[in-house]
């Protein structure tokens, strides 16, 4: 895709779901992809098999790839993993921020930690990467694109999960704001907004024919969407093609975000 063969690329939450599709189709178009990723490998037997798989794919589309463990909620983390990947590289070019995580409580219930655990993760962690990011181009006077992979729930409510729906109408705004605040500097930030898309996050109904039905039934397209499409999108935005947009989410959710339930003229009739 234009712009992006060896460009250097790094995806947070880089080993599994959306972020290793994203790893792999930057490789597939001749980027070069830093994978990030959050447990110890020794101890996270599956992580680690999907780190290594992820690998084993990037390496045979002739990217090279760099694996770079961090929690993205930490700051000290955050820059070991800038530090690594600029000195080993020299460069960055494009920030894909994907890590998130979910946690699914009654709000009255929920505990204050866990809230904030999100946050910190989903947009604290998003905003560290971006600020590492932009500073280096800042300094290097160069230009770089940021995607933060965010969700139809930027706008979409999503009772049980008050922590994750704050967290990506946050990280809609820190697009917007973002982009406003570096467009005179070459410097692009966009999202993505997926919508129900099958990977780890949703392993409580991926798996169960009955629950798959349930949440298909509610998207306008008829079925959960694929890693392979976000991926498709992120790259786009990052690419020549989209050298004009800035400051834009692009939902990739089947319909999801156009209030289904206004197919029939229910409150007309
Ligand atoms: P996933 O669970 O496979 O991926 C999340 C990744 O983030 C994992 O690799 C995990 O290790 C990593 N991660 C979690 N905490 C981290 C931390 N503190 N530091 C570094 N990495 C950390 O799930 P999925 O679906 O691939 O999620 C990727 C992104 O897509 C998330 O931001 C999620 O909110 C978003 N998304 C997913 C949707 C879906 O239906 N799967 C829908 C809308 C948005």
């Amino acid at each position: 895709m234009k712009g992006i063969p060896n460009k250097k690329v790094l995806v947070t939450g880089g080993s599994s779901g959306i972020g290793q599709q994203i790893a792999i189709k930057f490789a597939e178009y001749g980027a070069d992809v830093a994978i990030n990723y959050y447990r110890d490998r020794a101890e996270a037997e599956t992580t680690g098999q999907a780190i290594e798989w992820c690998r084993n794919q990037v390496q045979q589309h002739g990217g090279k790839d760099l694996l770079l463990q961090a929690d993205v909620s930490k700051k000290e983390d955050v820059d070991r993993m800038f530090d690594t990947m600029l000195a080993e590289w020299g460069t960055i070019d494009y920030l894909i921020n994907n890590a998130g995580i979910q946690i699914p409580a009654d709000s009255d219930a929920l505990s204050v930690e866990q809230f904030a655990r999100v946050i910190n993760t989903n947009t604290v962690g998003a905003f560290m990467c971006a600020q590492r990011a932009i500073q280096y181009w800042l300094e290097q006077d160069k230009p770089g694109v940021i995607i933060n992979v965010s969700s139809v729930h930027q706008v979409i409510p999503k009772p049980r999960f008050v922590g994750y729906s704050v967290s990506k109408g946050g990280m809609q705004n820190m697009t917007t704001t973002l982009a406003l605040e570096y467009a005179g500097r070459n410097i692009r930030v966009n999202a993505i907004g997926p919508g129900a898309t099958v990977t780890p996050i949703n392993r409580a109904w991926i798996d169960d024919p009955e629950k798959r039905v349930m949440v298909e039934s509610h998207i306008p397209m008829g079925r959960a969407g694929t890693a392979e499409e976000m991926a498709e999108a992120t790259a786009f935005l990052c690419s020549d093609l989209a050298a004009y947009i800035t400051g834009q989410t692009l939902f990739v959710d089947g319909g999801l975000t156009l209030y289904p339930d206004f197919r029939i003229a229910w409150s007309s009739e």
